[in-house]
């Protein structure tokens, strides 16, 4: 973790830090970071879709959910910065629940920015989500694009985002949304229903299996390692700039097609990846792509481990899991 050293990260050592949804894939990545840099890690989550075992050594772990009011309040104090990950992540699972989608999203987004402004917290980095652009998006999409929501995942989101500009409007706690495109990396869930794109290509490769791909693999995305994204969000904490709830992409600036990312895992793996085509999915975007300019300006993020680089490291972490 030698990028660490940076100094724009200095501001941020030796204090204490909150992980929302710490346990979980993202959320794990930062707090992992946070711990290098020699702050106090507090995480905060539920368990419902993270684990325990994504844990690092070190943080304070408060198994809680965002809607438990005392125990959000206590986790909270004294804080420095919040990172909240926490979230109900899964698109479908929102069409089933959306209720539930609400109360954990909307409301658990709202109580935490009124626990941090009452705790005197300095900002907190919400997990914003390329949902936000809808089915349809321009490519690249910048964040002057309309927004729409098309599930109520991408609706709670887009409210998550509303709710940190007015608490930064009404309140002194400076707040900053990062619209996550397409993240992959080490302790992603393979084996969720819900899996991502490349863990679930990860999973069936290193078993020797047929990856199964909705429609003709054409379609692209904007697939962004891990890393980049704890970076972004170290910078975020970190900048000296007074933000009031602006809305950052964050992913790498370049598709790929889902063809081209199962060949490379084949090529890192050295084994030949077979494809089976299944009929599209109703509502999946047929392309995905940030403009990261923004990014570049305000908080001086650059996507530094690219594509390949990335897969070898996730493919290397999947590998020792998965058995012979
Ligand atoms: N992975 C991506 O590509 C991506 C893209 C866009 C946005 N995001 C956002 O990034 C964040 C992290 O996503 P992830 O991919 O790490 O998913 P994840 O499921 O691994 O992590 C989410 C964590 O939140 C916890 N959680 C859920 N409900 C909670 C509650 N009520 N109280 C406390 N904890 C709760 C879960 O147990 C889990 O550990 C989410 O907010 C997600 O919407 C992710």
């Amino acid at each position: 973790m030698d990028w660490l050293d940076d100094q724009r990260f200095d501001p941020l050592r030796e204090r204490a830090m909150l992980v929302t949804g710490g346990a979980g894939f993202i959320g794990s990545h930062i707090a992992r970071a946070l711990l290098h840099l020699g702050c106090e890690v507090r995480v905060l989550d539920d368990l419902s879709s993270g684990h325990r075992e994504n844990l690092p050594d070190g943080v304070e772990f408060v198994e809680a959910s965002l809607l438990d009011d005392p125990l959000l309040a206590s986790a909270i104090e004294g804080c420095d910065v919040v990172f909240h990950e926490a979230a109900m992540v899964s698109v479908p699972l929102s069409v089933e629940q959306p209720d539930l989608c609400r109360r954990v999203n909307i409301e658990g987004t709202q109580r935490l920015l009124e626990a941090a402004a009452r705790a005197g917290v300095r900002r907190v980095a919400f997990a914003a989500s390329a949902a936000a652009y809808g089915d349809e998006p321009r490519i690249p999409s910048s964040e002057t694009d309309p927004t729409c929501a098309c599930s109520p995942y991408a609706a709670s989101k887009i409210a998550g985002e509303a709710l940190c500009q007015a608490f930064a409007r009404c309140t002194e706690l400076s707040t900053v949304s990062l619209r996550y495109f397409n993240i992959f990396g080490p302790r992603q869930d393979p084996r969720s229903p819900y899996a991502a794109a490349i863990s679930a290509f990860g999973d069936r490769l290193l078993r020797g299996e047929e990856v199964a791909i909705f429609g003709d693999g054409e379609q692209t995305r904007d697939f962004t390692y891990v890393e980049n994204v704890v970076r972004a969000n170290l910078l975020a904490a970190s900048s000296e700039r007074d933000l009031r709830g602006e809305v950052v992409n964050i992913g790498t600036g370049r598709r790929r097609s889902l063809l081209e990312v199962v060949r490379t895992m084949g090529e890192v793996l050295g084994c030949e990846a077979r494809v089976r085509h299944e009929p599209p999915r109703a509502g999946d975007v047929r392309h995905s792509c940030a403009d990261i300019t923004r990014a570049r300006e305000l908080l001086g993020y650059e996507p530094t481990v690219q594509l390949r680089q990335g897969l070898a490291h996730t493919l290397s972490w999947m590998s020792e899991r998965t058995p012979a």
